[in-house]
């Protein structure tokens, strides 16, 4: 198969048709359509920021339609569209440009604030079109360095997009809404708008997005996604509502605890528009329980699912949750504990799925014990194909309260400060087995441990390396010939990977780096200008894959296809010589306007956990490929991102923001975790022992080492990127935050210069040294054993 069909493949998976009167798919000789909306013409690909990926054109949904015969009745509205479209990116430009004389601010910083702002297109006249179909395209951006928001033309439709829908469903037979959003749109016009037909979520899907939707619509593919967060009848209905967007405080209370997303809607009893877990397919299954048992701590269901329609193949998704007894804690309704994904079924075709987890996964965190317990009573096995459709199939009784985990609080602001009665020495394991790290300079493990610094301003969403432009950060290579260790190539992800799509070489070889450095988001050359090739220079090409964004391979609810994708982008690391990919990203979904939720998985830590630890297995299986997990941990927010204070109590880190990483670590065992910029209870991620090395490394066993995010010290941040309490890097060194990226000098002296005054052991930076050169051992790139 080749890549393009892989990733169309999963991207059909990652579609979640939301509703559908029987339009969809269309029968063969409806092929004569009007379309309109902004996502016709510019349809995207994914979002903007590190999780970018550079394409050189991206095939639309009108040039896809053409391409597969499909008569386009509205070309003078998409003509004038495209009129529209180009003249609002020239002021967008015009803007960026006065911006940055005005403010002097770096260019990336600047680019990064002037989205793209789609137009709406000109109103669509109302006419007699009862024997036709409409399609029309909602698209909305988002991206690093800042959220979403709820003003019109984001979470909410603009007036004129609204307009458009209500003419169209008076106009037409048939109106199919397309969303080509990362995450959650408000929904509210689908329920209000007479004559609208379907809905379906073709999402961002990297490479393919415009064929997606031709192949969605004609039926060659079939949606088979289902939604990883809860689509609410209103923005107010979400948990975090009330304070989401509200930075006047850094201090960020995360009141909602455990009950976030279906947990939350729930235990609240308010109904969503779309519950987790849902998405419609092509035809109907039938799901029958053939057993469940319980043997040696493990739940085991068996089920048989049939695929009842008569017309068009489809694949369901079984999902299995959980409700507990009420005790000593209390708990959500019901929390996903399995899923399974059946294969592509044509009708009357059955399958069946065994779906399993351990007994433990039922068990709460009870903080003032310190320890996972599973309360005494009757637990409910319910399995359904959404969150809102379950029915009990099983009880299972637990007669007495027990303890399946002992801990020690960590996390909570007290436990934090206060001495504990562990004394918080290095992890000692990779200093045991890399013994010559001892027979090393103060200096030499002081450049190990921090990279080689940032090129020009852009070392923020990274771009701070040489050896392969484009990719974010390198490691020192300051032992390369005592040694044999070499440098470390990290490039982001996760929507591929992120890198230049072309640079120049001199004769003799060496890269020709531009004034305006090596920095690839889409449409950034436009604003910097790109300088012409000098004489005797070639051209190198780098074309890598956009896959399909984070959410959406999380919608496929098939770690699996997951896996796929991983090893697409490990292909390509080998094939340009990236040793480490910045992703998989966990973050949980917290609330529909992070700006980064498109890169994020899930509201729920148990999906976002399978998926990742899936994609780090596809990485992971080719020798020589490694992957950075991120952001550890409660980093919900842009807005305010570096100075954010993540307020969460003890057992929601443990359930919710920590589960997901849990889960990867333990499943995928991935080489690098990413430290995250935020603070948590008052400390620092990135500058935080019990986190980093108390449950990272003490209660999981991650073997891997640990890398901060891009200029989280205080030094990495000279760039006027903003944020007021940056983390110390010794303080990083100390807590087992083993790398500092991309680097800078002043983090290698105020190592050394802890440790000459003895705040810092030097046991601690040996043990920091220790961790990279494992990984790099483990990578291929240090000669010496
Ligand atoms: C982002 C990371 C990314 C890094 C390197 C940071 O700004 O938060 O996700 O991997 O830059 O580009």
């Amino acid at each position: 198969m080749s890549t393009w069909d892989i990733i169309s493949e999963i991207a059909a998976e990652g579609a979640v048709l939301l509703e559908n009167n029987g339009i969809l798919p269309l029968a063969p000789e409806q092929r004569k359509i009007a379309l309109f909306g902004a996502g016709a013409v510019d349809t995207l690909k994914g979002g903007t920021g590190s999780g970018d990926v550079v394409l050189e054109h991206v095939v639309n949904i009108e040039e896809a339609l053409l391409d597969v015969g499909f008569e386009i009745t509205s070309g003078e509205w998409l003509a004038d569209y495209k009129v529209k479209s180009r003249q609002a990116e020239e002021e967008r430009y015009r803007a960026m440009h006065e911006d940055h004389a005005a403010t002097g601010d770096p260019q990336m910083s600047v680019f990064l604030r002037h989205n793209q702002v789609l137009p709406s297109g000109a109103p669509i006249e109302m006419a007699d079109h009862k024997n036709e179909i409409a399609v029309y395209c909602i698209s909305r951006q988002s991206g690093e360095c800042g959220d979403r928001n709820t003003a019109e033309g984001d979470y909410y439709l603009r007036p004129e997009e609204t307009e458009h829908l209500r003419v169209l469903g008076q106009s037409y037979g048939e109106v199919i809404v397309l969303l080509n959003t990362g995450a959650a749109v408000d929904t509210s016009f689908f329920r209000e708008i007479p004559g609208l037909s379907a809905l379906l979520i073709i999402s961002q899907a990297g490479i393919c997005c415009g064929t997606l939707a031709a192949d969605l619509l004609t039926g060659r593919s079939v949606p088979s996604g289902k939604l990883t967060a809860t689509w609410a009848m209103r923005y107010e209905d979400y948990p975090a509502a009330a304070s989401f967007r509200d930075n006047s405080s850094d201090d960020k209370y995360y009141t909602e605890g455990i009950y976030v997303g279906y947990r939350h809607f729930d235990a609240r009893k308010i109904r969503p528009a779309y519950p987790f877990g849902y998405g419609l397919g092509y035809t109907e299954f039938s799901w029958e329980t053939i057993s469940c048992t319980v043997e040696q701590e493990q739940v085991q269901l068996q089920v048989r699912v049939a695929n009842t329609g008569d017309r068009y193949s489809g694949r369901e998704v079984l999902q299995v949750y959980t409700s507990s007894p009420a005790g000593k804690l209390d708990h959500p309704v019901k929390e996903l504990r399995a899923f399974e994904k059946t294969q592509l079924l044509k009708p009357g075709e059955e399958e069946l799925l065994t779906l399993t987890f351990p007994l433990s996964q039922m068990a709460s965190y009870d903080e003032e014990s310190a320890a996972w317990i599973l309360e005494a009573g009757q637990y409910a096995v319910l399995l359904g194909n959404s969150s809102a459709n379950t029915i009990p199939v099983h009880y299972i009784q637990i007669s007495e309260t027990r303890i399946t985990e002992q801990l020690t609080n960590r996390m909570t602001e007290s436990a934090a400060k206060t001495a504990s009665s562990e004394e918080k020495l290095p992890s000692k394991e990779a200093l045991e087995n890399i013994s010559w790290v001892r027979e090393l300079t103060r200096q030499q493990l002081a450049a190990i441990v921090t990279g080689v610094g940032a090129i020009g301003n852009a070392a923020v969403i990274g771009s701070a390396s040489i050896s392969v432009p484009g990719a974010s950060g390198e490691t020192s290579p300051c032992i390369e010939k005592t040694h044999g260790l070499h440098s470390l190539i990290f490039a982001d992800g996760p929507a591929g990977l992120r890198l230049m799509r072309s640079y120049r070489i001199r004769e003799d070889g060496s890269v020709v780096v531009p004034k305006t450095g090596f920095l690839s988001l889409t449409g950034y050359d436009r604003f910097v200008g790109v300088e012409p090739p000098a004489p005797g220079t070639t051209e190198v090409l780098q074309q890598t894959t956009a896959i399909p964004i984070g959410s959406m391979l999380a919608q496929t609810w098939n770690p699996q296809a997951a896996k796929k994708a991983g090893k697409i982008v490990a292909s390509e690391m080998k094939q340009y010589g990236v040793h480490v990919w910045l992703a998989p990203a966990v973050n949980i979904q917290r609330d529909p306007l992070c700006g980064r939720n498109f890169e994020y998985y899930s509201e729920d830590p148990l999906l976002a956990g399978k998926i990742a630890s899936a994609v780090v297995q596809g990485i992971q299986s080719v020798p020589g490929c490694g992957v950075a997990v991120k952001h550890m941990a409660a980093n919900s927010q842009e807005d305010n991102r570096f100075d954010e204070n993540s307020i969460v109590s003890e057992r929601a880190l443990r359930e919710i923001y920590l589960k997901n990483f849990e889960i990867a670590v333990k499943e995928s065992q991935p080489t690098f975790i990413m430290s995250s910029y935020n603070l948590i209870n008052g400390v620092h991620a990135a500058n935080n022992w019990d986190l980093l090395t108390g449950i990272l490394r003490k209660e999981w066993g991650f073997r891997g080492a640990v890398v901060t995010d891009w200029g989280t010290t205080r030094n990495g941040m000279r760039a006027g990127f903003g944020g007021k309490t940056r983390s110390q890097p010794d303080g990083c060194i100390f807590a087992g935050n083993d790398l500092i990226m991309p680097g800078d000098r002043r983090d290698q002296e105020e190592i050394l210069e802890a440790v000459e005054n003895g705040q810092l052991s030097l046991e601690a930076l040996q043990a920091a040294a220790a961790h990279v050169i494992s990984v790099c051992q483990r990578l291929g790139v240090c000669e010496k054993v």
